[in-house]
């Protein structure tokens, strides 16, 4: 699916206490792309609140490296326990990737692994890289795991949201008033340009000197797919796109605008704009509040997806879902492995619970569980809890583990308020 619906969003919504993330908008689909991208038909519709499981999934859990396996312990607690409530079960299965499966496989991506995550209903990833593996060959990298595993799930929509919560907005560097009410979305292509592009490789010049080359590349269906869903997105948020490109020098951004200029008349009511990628890098530190979706190349994507994190305070409260035609997204959130604080308790949990959220809104349409997870993160902050990278002054600064046990109360009290209202 490419996203999946708001399934039974309306069945127990009036007796949710809970309040939605700002960090994550809703996306609900057009009922024409609802229909095309439903979701196999098994998925039941009914909801049952804090009773026997009515409705189970699988999911395959990608630790990784670094601080992977921190984050996505806590996250695997938090998703249970938001599922359960919601009369959700999950059948997991831990799945080695990265840096952990060359150590064990001599591969950055085992086949069992993307068997069992192409098998599975959604794929919760941790980090992977680390300084041990950073000289391998480029086919024995873990980075080319996480690129085999986008490519062999599919998933070219990779949904990046970037919002200043009001409880973080000191730990942005910008100043208040400009980091204040920033709330964007970066849809970024995932599976193509020059991350994938051939040729690609190493080799000489006439002058007999080394060279290293890449293509970017992409073909009209890659771009009118990618900003299908970025018109989607937007028409689900302030209605507002910018495309990110650089047609002024790049043939493949030519193509890009031709094309994304012209899917406009599909959506009419989407405010349409262009920025190439430099002014667009400048413009989201000088006034991040003009945008609202951004849709944009894979390398473009990855750069400014990071950099709009930064507007956030830290890149460790971001969350991902990587999403395709059809079969299981991949959910991970935008940081990396972190090998300097690995094994320490100091990681911020919250970007890989927050992708839960993600995975269970737009991977299984679990709208109310989605919620509960993103209401207890707000009022896990709002309680003042702080990882390192989001500490000031007058917070409680606590450890990766010990921020999940914050969460996972502020979820188990939320349950009991539910059971009290209902
Ligand atoms: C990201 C990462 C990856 C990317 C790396 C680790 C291959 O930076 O998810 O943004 O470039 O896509
Ligand atoms: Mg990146």
């Amino acid at each position: 699916m490419l996203l999946a619906p708001k399934a039974q969003a309306h069945i127990s919504e009036e007796r949710m206490p809970v309040q939605a993330n700002p960090l994550i908008k809703t996306l609900a689909l057009s009922p024409r792309r609802r229909r095309r991208l439903a979701p196999p038909a098994r998925r039941p519709t009914a909801s049952v609140r804090c009773s026997a499981a009515a409705r189970s999934y699988s999911i395959t859990l990608l630790p990784g490296d670094g601080i992977g396996p921190e984050v996505v312990a806590v996250a695997k607690d938090v998703l249970s326990l938001a599922g359960a409530l919601e009369g959700v079960e999950f059948r997991f299965q831990e799945k080695l990737m990265g840096g952990a499966a060359l150590d064990a496989y001599g591969v950055p991506l085992p086949a069992e692994t993307l068997a069992a995550a192409q098998a599975s209903d959604a794929v919760l990833l941790g980090a992977i890289g680390g300084y041990k593996w950073d000289n391998n060959e480029k086919h024995l990298k873990p980075e080319t795991g996480l690129l085999q595993i986008r490519s062999g799930l599919g998933v070219f929509a990779n949904l990046r949201p970037a919002a200043v919560l009001p409880q973080l907005v000191d730990a942005s560097t910008l100043k208040k008033e400009v980091a204040e009410g920033v709330d964007i979305m970066v849809v970024r292509e995932l599976t193509g340009g020059i991350y994938f592009g051939q040729p690609r490789g190493f080799g000489t010049n006439d002058k007999g000197e080394d060279i290293g080359f890449n293509t970017e590349v992409y073909s009209v269906s890659e771009i009118d797919r990618i900003a299908r869903v970025a018109f989607e997105v937007a028409r689900k948020r302030k209605g507002k796109l910018c495309s990110v490109d650089k047609a002024n020098v790049l043939e493949a951004s030519m193509l890009w605008r031709k094309r994304v200029t012209s899917l406009a008349s599909e959506f009419p009511d989407i405010e349409l704009s262009h920025m190439y990628v430099d002014n667009a890098a400048m413009q989201l530190i000088r006034n991040p509040k003009q945008f609202d979706t951004i849709v944009t190349n894979n390398i473009f994507g990855d750069i400014l997806s990071d950099e709009a994190s930064m507007l956030t305070g830290s890149i460790g409260m971001l969350p991902s879902a990587s999403v395709g035609e059809s079969g299981p997204g991949l959910f991970e959130p935008i940081h990396g492995s972190a090998p300097d604080i690995a094994g320490q308790d100091k990681a911020n949990p919250l970007a890989t619970i927050l992708s839960a959220a993600m995975l269970l809104r737009y991977g299984l349409g679990e709208e109310n569980a989605a919620k509960r997870v993103e209401a207890a993160v707000t009022e896990t902050l709002n309680n003042g809890f702080r990882t390192g990278d989001i500490y000031s002054p007058g917070t409680t600064l606590v450890g990766c583990k010990r921020m999940g046990e914050e969460v996972l109360k502020t979820v188990e009290s939320q349950s009991a308020v539910a059971v009290n209202s209902s």
